[in-house]
């Protein structure tokens, strides 16, 4: 069941997260002036960041979805990662940013990029707004994160532990009980 008030601390309040990503914005759309850009959001955690990203931005964007299995613990050290919902255009010869809640291993983004990187798209980089770089099994670092924290479960702001809790407005830890 869910949702023990105690079980769960503010670990980043909304108006932080909202200060952030007006500075994400700014940066993103400095770094893409005169460019089209192609925001591609990896569903579901990441869509309340984006939601909030796209519209931080002051340059043309178009927005397209993927969502890619969690990794079984037997794919773990191959990192091998599904694709359940492919994007449903050509990214060729793009501007192209990948929007993601939360870099942990690094194994999902280490593959994504590298999947959508043989697409020829004319560029690639990553966006996050969480990085929990202790966690890292294989070298990944975004062009652009919002917030590094430290090795912590977290939730809310999109991102949900057995899909409860997106939709909290603040980024929270969860307590082990
Ligand atoms: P990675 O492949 O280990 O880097 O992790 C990628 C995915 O694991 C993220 O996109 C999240 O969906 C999920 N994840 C990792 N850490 C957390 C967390 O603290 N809370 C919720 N989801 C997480
Ligand atoms: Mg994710």
């Amino acid at each position: 069941m869910l949702d023990n008030e105690e079980k769960k601390e503010i670990l980043i309040p909304a108006a932080e997260i909202a200060a952030k990503i007006k500075e994400l914005g700014d940066k993103i759309s400095e770094d893409y002036a005169g460019k089209e850009l192609l925001l591609v959001c990896v569903l579901k955690g990441a869509v309340v960041f984006l939601s909030d990203l796209m519209r931080a931005l002051k340059i043309p964007v178009k927005v397209d979805f993927i969502a890619v299995s969690s990794y079984g613990a037997a794919t773990v050290s191959s990192g091998v990662v599904r694709i359940l919902k492919d994007l449903e255009q050509s990214i060729e010869g793009r501007h192209v940013l990948i929007v993601e809640d939360i870099i942990d291993t690094g194994l999902t983004l280490k593959y994504l990029h590298k999947n959508l990187w043989e697409r020829k798209p004319r560029s690639l980089r990553v966006v996050t707004l969480l990085d929990k770089p202790e966690r890292r099994k294989v070298s990944f670092t975004p062009d652009y994160c919002g917030f590094q924290i430290p090795d912590k479960f977290v939730v809310g702001y999109g991102l949900d532990f057995n899909e409860y809790y997106r939709s909290l407005p603040e980024i929270c830890a969860l307590k082990k009980p």
